[in-house]
């Protein structure tokens, strides 16, 4: 029977000692992104469903089968964001982005899909992504392939694989399609339901089925690029060449077409080996977005990685944040006439002392229960009051590593602390 006091299915409780894994990956994401520059947004974590719908494709797997959608008391139909960007994007476009102006944001946050749970695939998950919106120079794809690339390794995670391909414009897609199609047609009875209806509905999703039957006949398909104008090829080419510049070591990869609509151009991926089955560490890709009344379609280029799956690969790398103590110093209270005066040494000490984390015990318990509590903390210094020591103006300092304990009049009291290491 299932116990109504664990999270559903696909999420998850998150706290110490993991939350300080997630505070060193957020802590490192913002000091790498602002160093480019980038700026962080906010946007609400549910939108009209027709933000997603429009943007991310109504025959992608996300819009089909994953979105939390409901209607609500106005009867509108709304959708727990699957991901950042058509957010991202609708924020920006209300705010107004003239022509030749740009905005470069990046966003952390829970996104919700539908999906059957599994290792590092979460029905609740979480992404840190960022957008760079208003250049279409293939070197801002380049800056952003080459930014990801220097927060996996700030955050530790080595051995990623950066695969990349192109989409072309979109005055390339019809020629694309048509001899995808040409080439699955004769191929399709033999492939899974999803891709014999991809046949009419999207045929380049073809192309990254990962059912094994599927994957082998997609081998052999025509390679994008190939079929694409000069234009597209042209820029392909350069990005390319940037990312040789910028010393990314990435690899092509012909059949990479990424699960959303709004790409033009390039998409790319990063995987790792430390992931099992899930291994897409992040992705992304350069889009192009319309939203009914903004002036012009929006242009940018952005990318998104799963929080949880950064971890795991640090985790397979042997790299967790060090536990804290919870807490460096504890003021045990002993007596009913200790905690006042307690709780206002405690609160001294707490403002005297920024870099401790400091604990009062007012629970009233024996001595004897509160040591063992200073024990269960961590504790490296325990600062006894009693009646006694009230009387005498005094405190009971108990060094516990050592066990020693010196009465430490209440006005040296800091002096005493400063001196000690922790
Ligand atoms: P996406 O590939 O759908 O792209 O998701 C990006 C990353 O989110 C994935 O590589 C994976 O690490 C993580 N992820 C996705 N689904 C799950 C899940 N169910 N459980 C755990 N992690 C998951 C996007 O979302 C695009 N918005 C990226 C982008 C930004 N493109 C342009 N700008």
């Amino acid at each position: 029977m299932s116990n109504n006091t664990e999270p559903l299915p696909g999420t998850s409780d998150i706290w110490e000692p993991e939350t300080l894994d997630w505070i060193e990956l957020e802590n490192a994401a913002r000091d790498i992104f602002h160093r480019y520059s980038y700026s962080e947004i906010r946007t609400p974590i549910f939108e009209r469903t027709e933000v997603f719908v429009r943007n991310l494709g109504t025959e992608t797997d996300v819009v089909q089968k994953e979105m939390y959608t409901f209607e609500d008391r106005g009867h509108r139909s709304l959708t727990l964001r699957p991901e950042g960007t058509a957010g991202v994007i609708r924020a920006i476009a209300g705010h107004g982005l003239d022509q030749g102006d740009e905005a470069r944001v990046f966003y952390f946050g829970p996104m919700f899909r539908g999906e059957r749970p599994a290792a590092g695939r979460r029905r609740q998950f979480h992404q840190v992504g960022v957008e760079a919106v208003g250049s279409n120079s293939p070197w801002q794809d380049v800056e952003v392939i080459t930014m990801l690339v220097h927060f996996l390794e700030r955050i530790g995670v080595k051995g990623g694989k950066v695969n990349i391909n192109t989409r072309g414009l979109p005055e390339d897609r019809a020629a694309v399609s048509a001899a995808l199609k040409e080439y699955f047609a004769p191929h399709a009875h033999e492939m899974c339901e999803d891709c014999q209806r991809r046949l009419d509905t999207n045929v380049w999703r073809m192309l990254d089925c990962k059912n094994e039957t599927c994957k082998a006949i997609a081998e052999k398909a025509p390679i994008i690029v190939d079929l694409l104008g000069p234009e597209s090829r042209d820029y392909f080419d350069k990005v390319c060449q940037g990312l040789k510049e910028t010393g990314v070591d990435f690899q092509f990869e012909p059949r990479l077409v990424r699960g959303l609509d709004y790409y033009i151009h390039t998409v790319f991926e990063v995987t790792h080996s430390g992931l099992g089955a899930q291994d897409a560490l992040a992705g992304g890709g350069r889009y192009r977005i319309t939203f009914p009344g903004s002036k012009n379609a929006i242009e940018g280029i952005g990318f998104a990685a799963g929080m949880e799956r950064l971890l795991l690969a640090r985790e397979s790398l042997g790299i967790k944040a060090q536990p804290r103590r919870e807490a460096d110093v504890i003021v045990l209270c002993l007596g009913e006439n200790a905690i006042v005066p307690g709780i206002k040494l405690t609160d001294g000490i707490r403002k005297e002392f920024s870099d401790l984390r400091v604990k009062a015990d007012f629970t009233g318990r024996s001595m004897k229960a509160q040591m063992r509590g200073a024990n269960k903390v961590g504790a490296r210094l325990a600062v006894i009051l009693g009646e006694n020591e009230l009387d005498q103006g005094v405190a009971l300092c108990r060094d516990m590593t050592s066990t020693e304990q010196t009465a430490v009049p209440l006005t040296q009291l800091f002096d005493f602390i400063r001196k000690m290491t922790f």
